[in-house]
C-alpha cells in the first residue's frame, strides 16, 4: 500500500462559469482522468478527497466528493479542505477567465453582436504550490497543443510545483473525454514518457511515481 496514511486531494472535471441562469462557459473535460486517479489512489491505500466540477461520472467508492461549479468555488473548496492533506493533484480543467458578473435574468437576443467582459479566475494550483506552511506535495497537469514539454516545464516552475503531468491534447482519441491518454511526467531534474495507455493505467503509473518522490521528499 504505497499511499498508506496519505491524504490526497484531487481536482477533476471542468468548471462552469455562469453568464446568466441558462448559459455558461465551460470546456471538454469529462473528469475521467481525475476520477481514475482518485480510484487508483484509494486502491493504493490513500484517503481521497475529490473536488469535482460538473461531470456524468459516478463517485468512486471510498472517495469523499465535493461538487462545485465555478473556478472560484473550486478554489474555496480546495482551501477549506487542505488541512491534513499530504498530496495535492490538480487535474481539473479550470476556466482561466470568468464573466465579470452573472446576469440575473436570461439574456434576450437583440443586437447582432454582443461583448462579454471576462476577468481572470484565481489560480488554484499556484495558490497551493506557493503555500509557505503545511504545503502538500503539489502535482499539476498541463494540457498543451504544441511545445508540450517546454510549456509544461514553464508551468512547473511558475506555479512552484513538485511535479507536472503533461498531455498533448491535439492528438485525436487522447486526452479530453477519451478513456485513453498519453502523459509525460516532469520534475525539477527529470522527464519521463509514460506513453499511451488507459487513464486507469496512467493513473497507477503516475501515483507510483508520486509515492516514490513523496517518500524521498
Ligand atoms: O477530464 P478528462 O476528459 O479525462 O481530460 C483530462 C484532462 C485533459 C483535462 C487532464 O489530463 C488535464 O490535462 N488537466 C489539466 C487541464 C488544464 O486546464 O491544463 P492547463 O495547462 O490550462 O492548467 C495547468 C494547471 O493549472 C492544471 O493543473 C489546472 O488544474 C491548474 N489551474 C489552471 C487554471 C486555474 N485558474 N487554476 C488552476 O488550478
Amino acid at each position: 500500500m504505497p499511499l498508506n496514511k496519505q491524504t490526497v486531494l484531487i481536482t477533476a472535471g471542468p468548471t462552469w462559469e455562469a453568464i446568466d441562469p441558462v448559459r455558461g462557459l465551460t470546456n471538454r473535460s469529462s473528469g475521467k482522468m481525475g476520477y481514475a486517479i482518485a480510484t487508483q489512489a484509494v486502491a493504493m491505500g490513500a484517503e481521497v478527497i475529490l473536488v469535482s466540477g460538473p461531470t456524468c461520472l459516478v463517485c468512486p467508492s471510498r472517495v469523499r466528493r465535493i461538487g462545485i461549479e465555478s473556478a472560484q468555488q473550486m478554489y474555496d473548496a480546495v482551501h477549506q479542505n487542505l488541512a491534513g492533506v499530504d498530496i495535492f493533484i490538480g487535474v481539473a480543467a479550470v476556466a482561466d477567465y470568468s464573466p465579470v458578473s452573472v446576469v440575473k435574468e436570461k439574456i434576450k437576443k437583440s443586437a447582432n453582436r454582443m461583448t462579454l467582459e471576462l476577468v481572470k479566475t484565481p489560480d488554484i494550483l499556484s495558490s497551493v504550490g506557493q503555500l509557505q506552511s503545511n504545503r502538500p506535495y503539489t502535482v499539476g497537469f498541463a494540457a498543451e497543443t504544441d511545445n508540450v514539454l517546454a510549456y509544461a516545464r514553464g508551468k512547473l516552475e511558475a506555479k512552484t510545483l513538485d511535479m507536472i503531468a503533461a498531455n498533448d491534447v491535439s492528438q485525436a482519441g487522447l486526452g479530453f473525454g477519451s478513456d485513453q491518454n498519453q502523459l509525460y511526467v516532469l520534475t525539477d531534474d527529470d522527464t519521463q514518457d509514460l506513453g499511451v495507455g488507459s487513464k486507469a493505467l496512467l493513473a497507477q503509473l503516475l501515483l507510483e511515481m508520486i509515492a516514490m518522490n513523496v517518500r524521498a521528499h
